[in-house]
C-alpha cells in the first residue's frame, strides 16, 4: 500500500534515531518517496549523509540551505505528503507540536501538513510517564494525530519501562494498514446531508436549529480520506471540509435539500443523512418583513417538511446503503429502531442528548450504531472526527 506514497519522515534528537534508518529503508523498499526532515538535535544522532543516500533526496533541517540561500518551503512539503511520520518523537518535539512552538523545520512542516500524521514517541520511562508528556500526547491525539505507542523494555538509560520506540517493522505495518483502510471506499459515491435547514418566515427571519454541521463534515472528510467520491448537501453552516476533494452543495431549506438529494441519489452507492432537517416550515412565508408596529402578534401557520431520508428510502435500489441519524432525549433505542424501519434505512446512528458531550455544537459525540437486523455497537465519547471513523468503519463493513 505504500507504493508511490509521498512520506515525510521526521527525525528528532533521541537515541532511537538509529532505528529511523531501518524505517527509511523499509519505506523506500516498499516503493514510497521519502523526504527526511530532521531537527538540529536529530542531526547529532544520525548523519544526514546516510539518510540522503538512502532516501535519494537531500535531508532538510534548516529553513535555508546555508551556501545557496535556497528556501525550503514547509508549506509545499506539507501539501506534497500523503503522510508524515515522526519517529522518534522526543518529549521536546511532542511538546512543541502540541503547543505550536514552530522554531524548527520539522514543527513548521507538521503545522502545515494536510496529510495524516503518525507520531512514534521515544524517551526515558519517567519522561514518558510525566503528566506534561501525557497531556501533550493526548492533545496530539485529540488533533487526530495517530500515536504509535512506545513499548516496554530496556531503555538507553538501562532502566526498564515504557518508552522504547516501536520497532520500524511495526511502524511500517501501521502505515500499510492505514493506507489499506484509507482506500477501502475507493470508487464509492457517497451523499451526505449536514447542518440545519432554515425555513423562511419572512426575508429576515427563519425557523432553524442549533446544528453546526460538524458531525456531517467530519464524516465527509473521513469518507473522502478513505477514497470515496463525496458530495455534501449542506444547510447554512460556517464550516468547510478539510479534505479538498469533498464537493459541497449549499442549500437553505428542507425542500432545497430534498431536491439536491433527489438529483444525486440515483448515482450514489451510499447516503448518510446527518442533517438536522427542520420538521416544519411556515405555510406562507411573507415576501416583505413582518412589521412589529402594525400587525400585532402574528400567528405562523406551519406545514410539514418532506422527510428526505424516508424519500430516499422509498426509491432505494438493490446495493444502495442508506444511513440515518437519531438524536433522542428519551426511549432512545425504541425511537431509533422505529425510525430505521419507517424510513427504510440500513443503519441508524443513535445519539442521546442525555449523554454529556454529545449533540449540537460540541466537538465530541457519543453514538451507538444500530443495523437493520438490530445489531448494536456502542462507542465511547470521542472527538467527532474519531466518531466519524467508527461510523465509516461500520458502513464499510456493511458494504462488503
Ligand atoms: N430526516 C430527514 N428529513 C426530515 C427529518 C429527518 O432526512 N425532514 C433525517 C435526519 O437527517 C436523520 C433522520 O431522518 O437522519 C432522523 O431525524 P430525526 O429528526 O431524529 O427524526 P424525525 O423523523 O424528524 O423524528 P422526530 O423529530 O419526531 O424525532
Amino acid at each position: 500500500m505504500l507504493k508511490g506514497k509521498n512520506i515525510i519522515l521526521g527525525i528528532t534528537g533521541g537515541i532511537a534515531a538509529y532505528k529511523s534508518v531501518t524505517l527509511l529503508r523499509g519505506l523506500v523498499k516498499a516503493g514510497a518517496e521519502v523526504q527526511v526532515v530532521i531537527t538540529p538535535a536529530g542531526r547529532e544522532f544520525i548523519t544526514p549523509v546516510t539518510l540522503s543516500a538512502l532516501s535519494g533526496r537531500p535531508v532538510i533541517c534548516d529553513f535555508f540551505t546555508a551556501n545557496t540561500g535556497e528556501w525550503h518551503s514547509h508549506v509545499d512539503l506539507g501539501l506534497w505528503a500523503d503522510a508524515m511520520v515522526i519517529a522518534p518523537a522526543t518529549a521536546s518535539t511532542i511538546g512543541k507540536m502540541a503547543n505550536g512552538i514552530a522554531d524548527n523545520m520539522l514543527v513548521t512542516t507538521y503545522l502545515s501538513a494536510k496529510a495524516p500524521v503518525f507520531v512514534a514517541p521515544a524517551m526515558d520511562l519517567d519522561m514518558m510517564a510525566h503528566p506534561t508528556t501525557q497531556r501533550n500526547i493526548e492533545l496530539l491525539r485529540s488533533y487526530n494525530n495517530h500515536i504509535i505507542e512506545p513499548k516496554e523494555g530496556e531503555l538507553a538509560s538501562h532502566l526498564v519501562g515504557k518508552g522504547r520506540m516501536e520497532e520500524p517493522e511495526k511502524i511500517l505495518e501501521v502505515l500499510d494498514k492505514f493506507f489499506d483502510q484509507q482506500s477501502d471506499l475507493k470508487g464509492k459515491r457517497i451523499l451526505i446531508t449536514a447542518g440545519p435547514t432554515y425555513e423562511r418566515i419572512d426575508p429576515v427571519r427563519f425557523i432553524g436549529n442549533f446544528s453546526t454541521g460538524k458531525m456531517g463534515f467530519a464524516i465527509a472528510d473521513e469518507a473522502a480520506d478513505r477514497g470515496a467520491d463525496v458530495t455534501v448537501v449542506a444547510g447554512p453552516v460556517s464550516i468547510k471540509p478539510s479534505n479538498p476533494s469533498v464537493k459541497v452543495i449549499g442549500v437553505e431549506s428542507a425542500r432545497q435539500m430534498l431536491d439536491a438529494c433527489n438529483k444525486l441519489w440515483p448515482e450514489c452507492d451510499i447516503a448518510i443523512m446527518a442533517a438536522a432537517v427542520a420538521d416544519y416550515a411556515p405555510a406562507n412565508p411573507a415576501d416583505k418583513k413582518i412589521k412589529r408596529e402594525h400587525q400585532g402578534v402574528p400567528t405562523i401557520e406551519l406545514v410539514k417538511n418532506p422527510d428526505i431520508a424516508a424519500t430516499l428510502g422509498q426509491s432505494k435500489r438493490e446495493g444502495q446503503l442508506l444511513v440515518g441519524f437519531a438524536l433522542e432525549t428519551d426511549n432512545e433505542t425504541d425511537h431509533a429502531i422505529e425510525k430505521l424501519t419507517r424510513k427504510n434505512l440500513d443503519m441508524i446512528v443513535l445519539n442521546s442528548l442525555r449523554n454529556k458531550g454529545a449533540g449540537f455544537g460540541v466537538d465530541t459525540n457519543q453514538v451507538s450504531v444500530i443495523s437493520k437486523n438490530e445489531q448494536r455497537t456502542d462507542f465511547e465519547l470521542k472527538s467527532k472526527r474519531a466518531v466519524a471513523t467508527d461510523i465509516i468503519d461500520c458502513i464499510a463493513e456493511a458494504g462488503k
